[in-house]
């Protein structure tokens, strides 16, 4: 079966990251990189803060800090008014849990395909107030319709308290069509919290016309932001009650002072991510898109057809834009967790490639990313040297 051509290399992308040469950083999806220009932006602002660190707290930070925000919410196409900057999207989605306000018998529900630390979260959240969780299945290959229609059946008005849906998933890389299910859980009377960790950056989707109750995105994963930089993004109805997870001064201000400002901390990713919305923007934010998209594409080809997967079997995202990939591993490969870590390891160990391998619903899953600093020979290296690696087991 030929494989598509991979698309056309942005021009001098690669240098603007200091990513090691000797390795293929087929993973941007966990950690993200940052730029070396954001890099330097960070630095600068840390420079400026060890020179004069009393002043660089007291005097204009918490506005700077404001503007910053409001910079990376229009970007997002997110009320400026309602959202916050925190550290990550796991704190986005705490924040949330705990300002809900959940008594014994109240139920949050979520799907399979949720990440695994949000739903540790909403496990203690359940055990610490009484309230359930229910997960609901959604086959792999599922399409908007079903998955809408799997949930709005799923929801108990009147129980549910709380949907929690992810824009894009990790461990299968597939889009939701979340606008769809926020209306239809809406309908419903229950709140929708998106986790859009993925999201900003990368898919073209503005915040407000997913019009969920709360949203939280990372802009260090596909934005370029310095790690440590979130948006969460709360509707009028619920900002009264959302409590941080610390107090501190900024308590009596309200949403989103009292959760943007968590006492003594470096602020400086986060004054540093409009630089990274810069870096997208120079090398053009739809041309970023559309490359990344097409050599994940690539990619996914190029490896599957090395596993002798056919296309036909590997999953389709479910939208455009989408710069995370799957191929399935062969049967009773990376079927647990650990499994699925330890063969992560050996791949960057042995193949000089770091790729995600995630376990979902007892099959192991590669995860192929592609971003400017890729080429598509890196996935064809993957491809030549992956089925002998597999066969060592
Ligand atoms: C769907 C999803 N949710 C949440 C997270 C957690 O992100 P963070 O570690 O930045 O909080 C991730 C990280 O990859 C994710 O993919």
């Amino acid at each position: 079966m030929s494989v598509p051509q991979p698309p056309e290399p942005i021009p001098g992308a690669r240098l603007l990251f200091s990513l090691d040469p000797a390795v293929s950083h087929l993973n941007h999806g966990s950690f993200g990189a940052v730029p070396i220009g954001v890099q330097r932006a960070q630095q600068r602002l840390r420079d400026e803060m060890e020179a004069n660190p009393l002043r660089f707290f007291t005097q204009g930070l918490v506005d700077r800090i404001a503007h910053t925000r409001r910079h990376l919410a229009g970007f997002l196409g997110a009320d400026p008014q309602g959202s916050a900057l925190i550290g990550n999207t796991t704190t986005g989605v705490a924040v949330v849990l705990q300002s809900m306000g959940l008594r014994p018998g109240d139920e949050i529900l979520s799907t399979d395909h949720g990440y695994g630390a949000v739903s540790l979260a909403i496990a203690r959240e359940c055990r610490r107030t009484g309230a359930v969780s229910r997960v609901l299945p959604i086959p792999l290959d599922a399409d908007d319709d079903q998955i809408v229609q799997t949930i709005r059946a799923g929801l108990r008005p009147g129980r549910t308290r709380l949907l929690v849906v992810d824009q894009l998933t990790s461990a299968t890389a597939k889009l939701f069509p979340t606008a769809a299910i926020v209306a239809v859980a809406h309908e419903n009377g229950v709140p929708v919290l998106v986790d859009a960790a993925h999201a900003p950056g990368m898919l073209a989707t503005t915040v407000a016309s997913i019009a969920a109750d709360f949203w939280a995105g990372n802009l260090h994963k596909w934005g370029y932001a310095p790690r440590g930089t979130a948006l969460l993004t709360v509707a009028p109805q619920w900002r009264e009650r959302i409590e941080p997870l610390v107090v501190s001064w900024e308590q009596e201000s309200g949403f989103p002072a009292r959760v943007e400002w968590q006492a003594t901390l470096d602020y400086a990713s986060w004054l540093a991510a409009p630089a990274g919305l810069f870096t997208l923007r120079s090398l053009g934010v739809d041309r970023v898109r559309e490359h990344n998209a097409a050599l994940a594409a690539y990619g996914q080809r190029v490896v599957g057809d090395a596993l002798g997967v056919s296309p036909a079997q590997l999953p389709d995202p479910g939208g455009p834009g989408v710069s995370l990939r799957l191929i399935p591993l062969p049967a009773g490969t990376g079927t647990t967790i650990d499994a699925a870590r330890a063969l992560q390891t050996r791949i960057g160990e042995r193949l000089a490639a770091e790729v995600a391998v995630m376990s979902w619903n007892g099959r192991g899953w590669l995860r192929l990313t592609g971003q400017v600093y890729n080429t598509a020979d890196e996935y064809e290296r993957l491809a030549a040297r992956l089925p002998a690696l597999l066969d060592q087991r």
